[in-house]
């Protein structure tokens, strides 16, 4: 059971599908693991669960950092947490595994907020708004041979998410794919999704997948 603080991430089925995916990997006491957009760090603590002997942990939210600091310290977990704006705070460092479950649902404008538990999932008009940053820079943080795993819908443009890596040189595969029913967030976007042709009429479930990317 994690501890949760309002206005944080509650861990739900993207943080799941991504928890086994990680839990796939190979992990020892030398791993270097980084956990951006960390929530209340459910996918820091797997990493040092597994075994991951280095897990930094970065979220722009102080409540989610305070959440997964918390969580850490309760399970005597070695996770260091670092507030920033994605991986702006690791620039020139090296991670064997990078995880990342940002935000990723399509919203009405291109304003990302600024509060608030919206901060989460909001991501922009075609929700990229994050995941294309997160795709410009997290290559470039791989050790060699370093993984990096990213969670998204399929609403969101999973083909640029593969293009972006690909052209950076990573070997990239669906590692994992659910389809869920819509949660209130979802729901309440089903007019602006239907009219922008993002889902069919009457649809009530998305995909969610997840990337693994090898540099
Ligand atoms: C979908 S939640 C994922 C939380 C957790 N990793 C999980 O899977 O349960 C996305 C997280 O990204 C954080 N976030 C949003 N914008 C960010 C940014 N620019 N830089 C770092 N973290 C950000 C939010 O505060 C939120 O905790």
């Amino acid at each position: 059971m994690l501890l949760r603080l309002p206005g944080v991430y509650p861990p739900q089925e993207d943080t799941w599908l991504l928890a086994e995916t990680l839990a796939a990997e190979s992990l020892g006491p030398r791993s270097r693991v980084l956990d951006i957009c960390a929530g209340t760090g459910a996918l820091s603590l797997c990493a040092a669960a597994a075994g991951a002997g280095h897990v930094t942990a970065i979220d722009i939210s102080r409540r989610a950092l305070a959440t997964t600091w918390i969580n850490a310290r309760l399970r005597r977990r070695p996770v260091h947490v670092v507030r920033g704006n994605l991986t702006t705070p690791v620039r020139g460092r090296r991670f064997d595994v990078i995880v990342s479950n940002p935000p990723y649902v399509p919203a009405r404008e291109d304003v990302l907020p600024t509060r608030g538990i919206e901060r989460a999932w909001d991501a922009g008009v075609d929700g990229r708004m994050l995941l294309d940053r997160i795709c410009a820079t997290a290559p470039a943080l791989l050790a060699p041979s370093g993984v990096l795993l990213i969670a998204q819908s399929v609403l969101s443009g999973v083909e640029k998410t593969q293009s972006m890596l690909e052209e950076q040189g990573l070997s990239v595969e669906i590692a994992a794919r659910a389809e869920i029913p819509f949660g209130r967030v979802l729901s309440a976007r089903v007019a602006l999704f239907e009219a922008r042709g993002l889902i069919k009429r009457g649809q009530r479930t998305e995909e969610i997948v997840v990337i693994r990317a090898v540099s």
